[in-house]
């Protein structure tokens, strides 16, 4: 293998033909000494204090405890410090203990769990919902039960990870993104040929940070006889006036067939659910492996999770926040002259287009306290590589102003990409 690390990625190291698992592992090993060396290992940094703007982690340049204005969480509400969501779980661990000890196939199914699967259906104005222990095998493990030989898949290029993995027992045909005359070519040419056909978009697009155009989406669906289901892991808490998401946000409510999710981000736990109508769904609590053959959520999660859909329909004013702080970055940011692509929401993609000089550039802002995070190849294409930028409620224009200040130094410092200023 080349020895200049610099030019790798870590889809080099995702098979090797000539190496047994254990010789591949070994030689990723040098790969990540190479980084470490470097100090431009910025992945599983250890945090000391969880999902804050101001969080303390270990750095990895010196292996010391410090403080950073952190913008890599997507607990957007700022909900996993509620000390009412706190109170919630200590309670059900008090209650029921710390594990729900089967799958709710076969004995682990506690009254909160089905009270979760109604209460977030009801949040989605949909009939029911499956609960599951991540949002990834919400997607994926639903996907799997659903589609088969016979079925297809016909979904954006930047769909999550999780909605793809789901994909491999069934058909799949791709749309470019958000390019609404590539998915209709897609639906003619499919029509009539499978016996389900599932168009799968996410509702906020994790990387590129924009919205699926749900309206258009929805309407060619109809027209052509295809289901559409969202993944709005991005959207939940954050859009629509009553932070319903993206199916709030573009008036859809009750529309989208199939709607999956996370509790991970604004819901402030952990794990994930699909809902649909009430016979979908008691279909998948029979043969979704994921959720069948896996126990059941922990009852402190489920509590945590109940009383945060609470907050999120209820406390408008942390949404308002976190839209002033939207509106505040994506402003300067642009004037600034960066490329943040078509965000639409509280993610903002840097993008820089040079893997090195990504990991330098996230290498220097964590120097100076400002925690982001690297998104490289193979996460993205190598042109658009770029630093990823979560906002949350609970950051203050102090915190947005020393990002401001530290990107602004490090563009310098790094001669990094920027386009004519907007201003
Ligand atoms: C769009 C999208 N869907 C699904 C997931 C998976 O959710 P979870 O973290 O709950 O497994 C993520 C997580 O990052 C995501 O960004």
């Amino acid at each position: 293998m080349n020895k200049n690390y610099d030019t790798v990625s870590l889809k080099d190291f995702a098979d090797f033909e000539e190496h047994d698992i254990m010789g591949r592992a070994d030689i990723f090993q040098q790969y990540l000494a190479f980084l470490r060396k470097k100090n431009q290992l910025n992945y599983r940094i250890r945090s000391t204090s969880g999902a804050e703007p101001v969080t303390r982690i270990i750095d990895p340049a010196t292996g010391k405890e410090k403080e950073a204005v952190s913008f890599i969480s997507n607990d957007y509400l700022n909900l996993t410090k509620d000390p009412e969501v706190i109170e919630a779980g200590k309670e059900a661990l008090l209650k029921y203990g710390s594990g729900a000890g089967a799958s709710q196939l076969i004995g682990g199914n506690l009254d909160i769990h089905v009270e979760l699967e109604q209460r977030i259906a009801r949040f989605n104005q949909m009939e029911d919902s499956i609960i599951y222990t991540s949002g990834f095998g919400a997607n994926s493990g639903s996907i799997l039960a659903m589609m088969q030989k016979k079925d297809l898949v016909i979904m954006d290029i930047f769909v999550h990870a999780s909605v793809i993995d789901g994909t491999f027992n069934t058909n799949v045909k791709w749309f470019l993104h958000n390019d609404m005359r590539s998915l209709e070519k897609a639906l003619k040419d499919a029509r009539g040929n499978y016996r389900t056909i599932m168009i799968i978009v996410d509702g906020v697009y994790s990387q590129e940070a924009d919205l699926a155009p749900l309206p258009d989406i929805v309407a060619l669906a109809r027209q052509y006889g295809a289901y559409v289901m969202v993944d709005d892991a991005h959207g939940m808490g954050v859009f629509g006036r009553n932070g319903k998401g993206t199916p709030e946000h573009f008036d859809l409510m009750g529309e989208i067939d199939v709607l999956t999710g996370t509790f991970s981000k604004s819901f402030a736990g952990v794990g994930g659910f699909l809902c649909a109508k009430k016979e979908l769904t008691d279909l998948l609590k029979y043969y979704a492996r994921m959720n069948i053959f896996s126990a059941a959520p922990t009852p402190q999660v489920t509590a945590s999770v109940l009383k945060a859909i609470d907050i999120v329909e209820t406390r408008h004013e942390l949404r308002e926040s976190l839209w002033r702080n939207i509106n505040y970055l994506k402003k300067n940011l642009q004037s600034m002259g960066f490329d943040i692509g078509n965000t639409q929401s509280p993610i903002f993609p840097v993008i820089i287009g040079d893997d090195v000089k990504v990991r330098e550039a996230a290498r220097l802002l964590l120097e100076q306290g400002i925690y982001v995070n690297p998104i490289l190849y193979p996460a993205v294409p190598r042109r658009v590589t770029r630093l990823r930028i979560s906002l949350i409620a609970t950051h203050t224009r102090e915190h947005l102003d020393l990002l401001l200040n530290g990107l602004e130094d490090v563009s310098k410092k790094l001669d990094l990409p920027r386009k004519k200023a907007y201003v």
